[in-house]
């Protein structure tokens, strides 16, 4: 593919700061975007066919919308392409071809990136009237559709609308949004704990099946809207722990969405880990562990998995002057335990 493309444009992975298993039950998220991006190249090919060709992963995929692709990643690709046609949009046959530096598989929202980025390309490409929050849903749409995670719609916002400086506070009902900045002398490092994690796989799906049941125990359109922690009491023990940990990991977006103090806003990062942990049960031993020697280390104010655990990354808010020195101090001690740690941001 050495031709000039005809359109091209990217978008970045995010890393969430608080609010995690929070959006498909109709609640609040604080992502930001991170500096690495996915870009996806596009260019006519005269045919009726796609050749997707992945740089990092040296390979070339081909399919149509009559033979669809088989390959996972192609999955996502592909789901764009039908999903811009079913909102009309003539798609002609084409060479894409994607690059990416988005970690893969650690919770920092590759698919989403990718998605965004395909859907923001073909809306150079055909001058699409897509505004950016539509492409959210469309990626959204996508994932869901052919990659079979029924994700919230956090990753794909912030893919599309968040930037790398300041968090973006998202009401992911009515998908309204703020900007959040950082505390004063804070700095986001992001921690693979080297263990993967394969989001259809795990339980997601279940947990979210869970949240759904709890809600029509409770006689709630969704866990957003449990009033208070009295009213989860009823439920049977492990739905009362996935809807306690809903409830309070709200609060905590919203509260943090308030603070300058970074002290304050770690200990609700340090809170929102105690939560996925035992309420959610959603993180692993190597994630406690990696979150416990960030915890203890004096040059960060707050750690806790991010994206949807069962193994991945995770997210400290760090002293800015100390970040290297944390990062470094604290993979040196989790991966002589026999680990696979590495820095994924900054
Ligand atoms: C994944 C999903 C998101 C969100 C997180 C957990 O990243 O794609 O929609 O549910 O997990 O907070």
């Amino acid at each position: 593919m050495s031709a000039a493309f005809d359109a091209v444009a990217d978008a970045p992975g995010r890393v969430n700061l608080l609010g995690e298993h929070t959006d498909y039950n109709d609640g609040f998220v604080l992502p930001v975007a991170i500096r690495q991006r996915t870009r996806v190249s596009m260019r006519r090919n005269g045919t009726a066919a796609f050749a997707l060709h992945a740089k990092e992963l040296a390979q070339t995929v081909r399919f149509s919308f009559d033979e669809p692709p088989t390959d996972h990643f192609a999955s996502y690709v592909y789901g764009c392409l039908v999903l811009a046609r079913a909102r009309r949009a003539q798609i002609p046959g084409l060479d894409i071809e994607v690059s990416s530096d988005v970690p893969m598989g650690v919770g920092l929202s590759s698919s989403a990136a990718l998605e965004v980025a395909t859907l923001r390309c073909l809306r150079e490409l055909l001058s699409l009237p897509f505004d950016d929050v539509e492409i959210a849903q469309l990626a959204q749409k996508a994932e869901i559709e052919f990659a079979h995670v029924r994700c919230g719609i956090m990753d794909q916002m912030a893919s599309s609308l968040a930037g790398t400086e300041r968090a973006l506070l998202i009401d992911t009902r009515s998908l309204d949004r703020r900007d959040v900045p950082l505390p004063l002398g804070s700095v986001v490092l992001v921690l693979d704990s080297g263990v993967a994690r394969t989001l259809a796989g795990s339980g997601y799906n279940q947990r979210r099946g869970e949240c759904e049941a709890a809600a029509r125990q409770l006689g709630v359109v969704s866990l957003r809207d449990v009033p208070g922690l009295d009213a989860i009491e009823r439920l049977p023990d492990l739905l009362r722990r996935r809807a306690r940990h809903v409830f309070t990991e709200n609060a905590r977006v919203l509260q943090a969405a308030e603070m300058t103090d970074a002290a304050a806003f770690g200990q609700l990062m340090n809170a929102s880990h105690a939560s996925l942990r035992d309420d959610y049960e959603v993180s692993t031993p190597e994630l406690d562990q990696l979150v416990a020697l960030l915890q203890s280390h004096p040059g960060v104010y707050g750690a806790r998995l991010t994206g949807a655990g069962f193994g991945g990354a995770c997210v400290a808010l760090c002293k800015a002057q100390h970040v290297q020195s944390v990062a470094d101090a604290v993979l040196a001690q989790y991966n002589a335990a026999g680990h696979k740690g590495r820095q994924l941001v900054p």
